[in-house]
């Protein structure tokens, strides 16, 4: 017998989340911070960790990051659950949640973890398709229809969602809290570039799990941290399904520095915010680019007249990596790009301009 047999058949047709590296001088597939981590702050962490004993086991929920944490948002500590990343905290909410046959909707196209860790975990996706056509606004009458008919256990709701860029309205996410009868996971991870802040459903529905990172504005990515809020009932259960000391030591104290400094990152997002509204109307300028709106820092973008390899290829021969996202559902045709630093987004318009021009 072969020890695959062993493996949930589930788990075994899916396609593992990866992505190829390649070296290049400007990054701009995967909608990281590209002003980086101020040096100031890192030589203060740095410091920090000298003080501390590396012995030790870090304190069981990391105290000191979520008692910060609770005073920045405005929370009680018991509300705010800190994790290795928001994916993690993405897998210990689904597996405390759901199991074989229990039903987890999904509007498409989205991050695609989501989708991941419920299969693995037995559960039954149900995604909705979202419509370039209606600027990728939720749908939220099937949404709806779909998590009552199948008693779903989640919705999963990404806004700003990853890759389009757009936020969903406030009165229909609103409307899924209150009606769908599921719990809600709203990821925001990239609440810092966008005009909107849900925080506030977090007072008026004991349904909604609210999902943060440092990964993104906070230019940590490499460190894994993140943190769900939520209320004090669902927090003590999530953090059963997490792993023992989920967060070292050195992103715990990074974590705080990050938090005890947010003026700077402040000055970072206000420069990436400007940025994109630049790269939007360049783009916008190309004949053969039609990007999508953004309330994030990356932008989505249907090419006329050239593939999304062809584009991909091209930006990568003079240096600049992009996701090519057109096999995710209903995105034939579009590439996503991250909102990178100044220069880097002149490069990148000045690399599209060449095609503009012709061969
Ligand atoms: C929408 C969304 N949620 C969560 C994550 C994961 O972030 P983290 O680095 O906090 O695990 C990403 C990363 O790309 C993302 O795009």
């Amino acid at each position: 017998m072969s020890p695959l047999e062993q493996i949930k058949p589930q788990v075994r047709a899916m396609k593992p989340y990866t992505l190829t590296p390649h070296e290049v001088a400007h990054k701009m597939n995967q909608n990281e911070n590209p002003l980086g981590f101020p040096e100031a702050l890192k030589d203060e962490v740095l410091a920090r960790m000298r003080q501390q004993d590396w012995a030790r086991y870090p304190d069981f929920h990391s105290a000191e990051l979520t008692e910060a944490l609770a005073r920045h948002i405005g929370l009680s500590p018991s509300q705010v659950i800190v994790g290795n990343g928001s994916n993690e905290l993405i897998y210990s909410t689904l597996a405390v949640t759901v199991g074989p046959g229990d039903a987890v909707v999904i509007p498409v196209p989205t991050f695609s973890v989501y989708k991941l860790i419920a299969t693995v975990l037995g559960a039954t996706v149900h995604e909705v398709l979202m419509q370039a056509e209606d600027n990728f606004a939720l749908p939220t009458e099937q949404v709806l229809a779909l998590a009552q008919a199948e008693r779903a256990r989640i919705v999963v709701l990404c806004s700003p969602n990853n890759p389009t860029a757009q936020s969903y309205s406030l009165a229909e996410i609103r409307r899924l809290c209150a009606e769908s009868g599921a719990l809600i996971l709203l990821d925001e991870a990239y609440q810092e570039f966008s005009a909107q802040n849900l925080r506030g459903l977090l007072d008026e529905f004991p349904n909604v799990v609210l999902l943060r990172t440092f990964s993104k504005a906070m230019a940590m990515g490499g460190l894994r941290a993140g943190y769900a809020l939520t209320s004090e009932v669902l927090a003590q259960e999530i953090r059963k399904g997490q792993l023992p000391y989920a967060l070292n030591s050195f992103t715990a104290t990074a974590a705080v520095v990050a938090l005890e400094n947010m003026a700077l990152f402040e000055e970072q997002i206000a420069l990436i915010r400007a940025e994109r509204e630049r790269l939007f109307a360049g783009l916008v300028a190309l004949s053969f680019a039609q990007p999508v709106p953004s309330d994030a820092n990356f932008i989505l973008i249907r090419f006329e007249g050239h593939t999304p390899q062809a584009i991909f290829d091209h930006l990568l021969a003079r240096g600049i990596l992009v996701r090519d996202v057109s096999a995710s559902p209903g995105l034939a045709g579009y590439l996503r790009l991250t909102v990178g630093a100044p220069h880097e987004n002149d490069a990148l318009l000045a690399a599209l301009g060449e095609l503009a021009q012709g061969p």
